[in-house]
């Protein structure tokens, strides 16, 4: 058996989004189906799953492959693109991962999610360190398919779940862009105070929810000194990225708020293509990723859009 530790970082691509991904890593060094080896660089979000400290296991049986793989840690998600049946063996000898629909809120486990592929039937790429917390940088949700008026609300429970962190009852939350109400709905859930800001109506039975205020504005005109201190911002607004990123930026230049969670946007394509189709804005989540504790990410339920979160120390 043959270990080597491979300089670089593995880049797992979100479906639909391979070109993104490819934009933003330039060449790679290699390429395995949906993963990409590259030597690093610039700050990269189209991805899935990153794996960070990634090695080459040399193998001669599926035995030594799986024993390898435990003697590092207890959990590993297969990331196969080849080798489909020598894959499921080795994953049958390994501790079975979970991949059912999680309640909300779900506690991200302390241990460990290592990530791993086959290019042949002796040689893996692994690695014990990634980016996502979730088997193969994917989670699904029990969804409650009555209760909410959209399934926004996934995005805004993935977000707060990767941030380990929930807006707590009574706490003051300012929800833009919230119509029809998906987002307002899980916060008041929370049992948090939320002002919900649109030019669209909320629906009636969210906007009745205890603790909702209900505010007909562009949220962008709102100043902070407005809306007074909050314990989190939330954003969900269809808008161009540098708009939002004006506005965030008097938001952190007033103190007045500890916590962020807001979607980024993107629209058109990664090189425009045809002349009515816009070109994606790739520098807007470079500014927003500078903005000190703060990330940047691709939630799995996010579509064409990014994930910015920052949450207080
Ligand atoms: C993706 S939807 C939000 C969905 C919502 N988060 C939910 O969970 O149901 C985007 C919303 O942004 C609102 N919007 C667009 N521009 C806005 C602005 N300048 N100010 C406030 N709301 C705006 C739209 O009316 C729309 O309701």
């Amino acid at each position: 058996m043959n270990r080597i530790t491979l300089q670089g970082r593995v880049y797992q691509t979100v479906p639909g989004f391979e070109d993104h991904l490819k934009k933003e890593l330039g060449t790679p060094k290699a390429c395995w189906g949906s993963l990409f080896l590259t030597s690093g660089g610039g700050p990269v979000f189209w991805h899935q799953n990153c794996w960070l400290e990634p090695f080459r296991l040399e193998f001669d049986s599926i035995g030594e492959a799986a024993s390898a793989l435990r003697e590092i840690q207890r959990n590993w998600a297969a990331c196969l693109f080849t080798q489909f049946r020598r894959g499921r063996l080795i994953a049958s000898k390994l501790p079975t991962i979970s991949v059912r629909p999680r309640p909300f809120p779900w506690p991200i486990p302390e241990a460990p999610m290592g990530a791993w592929t086959l290019l042949d039937p002796h040689t893996m790429i692994a690695s014990a360190r990634c980016s996502s917390p979730f088997p193969g940088g994917f989670i699904e949700f029990e969804e409650d398919k009555l209760a909410p008026p959209s399934r926004a609300y996934l995005k805004l429970w993935e977000a707060l779940v990767r941030l380990c962190r929930l807006p707590g009852p009574g706490e003051r939350c300012l929800d833009a862009g919230a119509s029809p109400g998906g987002w307002t709905w899980a916060l008041a859930r929370l049992g948090a105070r939320v002002i919900s800001v649109d030019r669209a109506p909320l629906e009636e039975r969210i906007a009745a929810m205890s603790g909702v205020e209900y505010i007909r504005h562009d949220a962008f005109t709102l100043k902070p000194e407005d809306i007074g201190p909050l314990d989190w911002l939330f954003c969900d607004v269809v808008c161009y990225p540098p708009r939002l990123y004006k506005w965030i930026e008097k938001w952190l230049a007033s103190g007045l708020c500890r916590n962020f969670v807001c979607t980024i946007k993107m629209q058109g394509g990664v090189d425009g293509g045809s002349a009515d189709r816009e070109t994606a804005d790739f520098e807007t989540p470079k500014r927003f990723a500078a903005i000190p504790d703060s990330t940047v990410v691709h939630l799995c339920y996010n579509k064409h859009e990014l994930t910015w979160m920052k949450a207080s120390p």
